[in-house]
């Protein structure tokens, strides 16, 4: 398998783990991590608790609408040039992971 593949093996399968479909293995394991490693960009603004001087609360969120709208924001359909400009430096596996890591907290 190329590695492109195991890549997107991956995420539809921490997409299966974060709907609760499957039994949350190592794979979701993995993903937290590398979310909780990336959140570092995100809790300057965002609060792990609660809104805060009126930047919204990103957690506890559905993995896959948190993935739509980062990827809404990296495409430009949602506007906030901030967040525009954050949402271009990462992947999709990189929302994924970052979804799965908000989702829980
Ligand atoms: C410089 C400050 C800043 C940083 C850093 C930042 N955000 Fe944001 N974020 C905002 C602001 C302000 C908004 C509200 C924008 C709007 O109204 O669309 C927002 C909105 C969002 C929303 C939509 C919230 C909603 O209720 O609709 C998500 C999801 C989000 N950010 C995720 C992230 C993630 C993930 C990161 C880290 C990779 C991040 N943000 C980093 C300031 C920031």
């Amino acid at each position: 398998m190329s590695s492109r593949r195991i890549r997107t093996v991956t995420v539809i399968l921490a997409g299966l783990c974060a709907a609760g479909l499957l039994s949350p293995p190592a794979m979701a394991d993995e993903l937290y991590d590398l979310g909780e490693y990336l959140s570092g960009d995100c809790t300057a603004c965002h609060q792990l608790q609660g809104e805060s001087k009126g930047i919204p609360s990103i957690t506890g969120w559905h993995v896959e609408s948190f993935v739509t709208v980062m990827q809404a924001y990296r495409q430009g359909e949602r506007n906030d040039t901030l967040m525009q400009m954050v949402a271009k430096r990462f992947s999709d596996e990189d929302f994924q992971a970052l979804a799965v890591f908000f989702s829980k907290q």
